[in-house]
């Protein structure tokens, strides 16, 4: 499919959040919950059902072109929890032949035991939360497994997923870029086709935030983020896995599609605590939210069929900043006509203009926007001025 075909068509997903976890990293902001008894996933196979079939009520005959379990920490979850939640897609969509269905997976030994029921469930790609290549970091980033464990879980992956990724964080406290240069390095040959690297962000109503407030976390100053950030992208494409978008590295044609549905602008349906949607309904797109406390979407969904707590249609102008606030993280950037006919409203050419001036956009010969090197690191205060 043609460039201009795949973002004028993005297709449909679905996400399903799985909400619990072990442990609850310090970095954390995740609607992800440690719960000390075990997890009635019965029950909750029931109200992803339920979920599933209202979604489908209010966006029917729809073809999915990925599914992605995420968390949370999905490989928690028994792999016939995750037959049954795909089986009652199948019940309600059509499903594209060639689907990508996702699991994200904490790279415990446990967990990478399932691998092989999840394959047999339907998942046919693993996304791995390695987040660090060195035990110390790993302890930092309060990770219950060590390096070893994480190089195990991928050489599972990868005698059972021809398709899987693993997940990153840099510009961790005290990190220099000749140590995430060495890091990344031996990263790069770990990678099959996908890998997702992440700088540390501080996040509201975290351990970090609170020791940051304290003082006791010095994180990078803008310089060395914009250094670490250079460093990682100049290593990944010289090993032929360019940035698709601001974290997100692939072969080309390996790109996760569920992202790129996202990223497009597509249409997306989200199932279970906490879990966000966009849906095209005859009254218009909806942005759509579920009750992120897991005991209570439980009872929502058992007495009002969907979890859903926000369903609001989205006026021409919220579609026109959201379209431009997910396109513009990608390589690609995004089409103004089709801007124009989400918003009703033209991109602003003085704006477009002065922009690419400051070399933070380039506008190409077919008319597309895309943010460049220069612009990624101030994506917002870009996409700000786009939308303005
Ligand atoms: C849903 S989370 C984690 C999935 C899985 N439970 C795990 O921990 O491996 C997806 C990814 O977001 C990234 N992430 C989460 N919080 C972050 C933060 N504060 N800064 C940077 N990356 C973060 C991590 O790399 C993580 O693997
Ligand atoms: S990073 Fe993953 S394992 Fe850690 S709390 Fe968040 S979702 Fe759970």
């Amino acid at each position: 499919m043609s460039l201009a075909a795949a973002s004028a068509d993005p297709g449909f997903a679905l996400y399903v959040h799985w909400p619990f976890c072990l442990a609850k990293c310090p970095y954390c902001d995740f609607n992800s919950h440690v719960r000390g008894a075990a997890i009635d996933e019965e029950r909750y196979v029931a109200a992803f059902r339920t979920e599933i079939k209202h979604r489908a009520q209010l966006a029917p005959r729809r073809t999915v072109r990925s599914i992605f379990f995420g968390g949370g920490t999905p490989s928690l979850m028994r792999p016939q929890t995750v037959q049954a939640i795909i089986d009652a897609v199948a019940e309600s969509w059509a499903i594209e032949p060639d689907a990508e269905v996702t699991l994200e997976a904490n790279p415990t030994s446990v967990e990478a035991g399932r691998f092989r029921g999840y394959r047999a469930a339907g998942v046919n790609r693993v996304s791995l939360g390695v987040q660090a290549l060195n035990d110390a970091d790993l302890k930092f980033l309060g990770r219950r497994h060590t390096v070893a464990e994480a190089l195990a879980a991928l050489k599972v992956a990868a005698s059972i997923f021809s398709r899987h990724s693993f997940d990153l964080i840099y510009a961790r406290p005290g990190q220099s870029v000749a140590a995430w240069r060495a890091e990344l390095n031996e990263a790069m040959a770990l990678v099959n086709e996908h890998v997702s690297l992440y700088q540390l962000t501080i996040e509201p109503d975290t351990m970090f935030e609170r020791l940051h407030q304290a003082g006791k976390l010095p994180m990078p100053d803008a310089d060395l983020g914009r250094d670490l950030f250079d460093a990682t992208q100049e290593i990944t494409q010289a090993h032929g896995l360019p940035a698709y978008e601001v974290s997100n590295h692939a072969r080309p044609g390996a790109e996760s599609r569920h992202n790129l549905v996202y990223w497009r602008y597509g249409e997306y349906a989200g199932v279970g605590p906490g879990a966000h949607g966009r849906l095209v309904t005859p009254q218009g797109r909806r942005a759509q939210a579920a009750e992120r406390h897991p005991e209570m979407w439980l009872t929502q969904v058992e007495s009002e069929g969907h979890g859903l707590v926000e369903n609001d249609l989205l006026t021409p102008e919220e579609q026109g900043d959201e379209f431009l606030l997910m396109g513009l993280r990608l390589r690609e950037g995004v089409d103004p006509a089709r801007f124009k006919a989400l918003s009703g409203r033209t991109l602003d050419r003085q704006q477009i203009a002065s922009l690419a001036a400051d070399g933070f956009i380039v506008a190409d010969d077919s008319g597309r926007v895309r943010v460049t090197a220069a612009g990624f690191p101030v994506l917002d205060s870009v996409v700000a001025d786009l939308a303005a």
